[in-house]
């Protein structure tokens, strides 16, 4: 999604980290075949986290880059109920979303840990996409 790009890029130069973050909208299961709605319920009505991870300047990223720092759960208990509405697993058959987020942790999460750890890798990701659908919203209504 091109908007979430420049947000993106725009919403992380304090960090020091270029970061990619991928979408699908709310309803994506309606029209397409294949996939599920999580067994918490259907997700946002207007898009869901599929993914953030950091990028090399070349476009490529790195990945599985800790085998050492498992994903804990416990770590960001606060988070998860933000997360099943935001960041929900559309994968079939229908789950919790627990599996979906251990893999993006072990893979992407892991080679960002040096700035972010556990809990600030996924609280990032849920404030970027409140960063991108507040820019949306003033997209929307001709202010930007
Ligand atoms: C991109 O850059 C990274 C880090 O410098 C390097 O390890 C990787 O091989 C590069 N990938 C390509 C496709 O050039
Ligand atoms: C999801 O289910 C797994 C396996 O039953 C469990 O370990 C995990 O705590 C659950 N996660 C959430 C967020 O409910």
């Amino acid at each position: 999604m091109g908007l979430g790009w420049q947000v993106v890029r725009g919403g992380l130069i304090g960090l020091g980290l270029p970061l990619g973050i991928t979408s699908w909208p709310g309803s994506y299961c309606d029209t397409e075949n294949g996939c599920c709605y999580p067994t918490t319920g259907k997700p946002a009505a207007n898009f869901g986290i599929h993914g953030l991870w950091p990028n090399f300047n070349n476009g490529s990223y790195p990945s599985d880059c800790d085998p050492n720092n498992h994903y804990n759960e416990a770590e960001i208990s606060d988070l998860i109920s933000c997360m099943q509405k935001e960041w929900p697993s559309l994968s079939c058959p229908s789950c919790n979303g627990s599996t979906f987020w251990a893999h993006e942790w072990n893979k992407h999460g892991t080679c960002s840990e040096s700035v972010l750890d556990q809990h600030a890798y996924f609280e990032s990701a849920l404030n970027l996409k409140a960063d991108i659908v507040l820019l949306q919203i003033l997209e929307n209504a001709g202010i930007s």
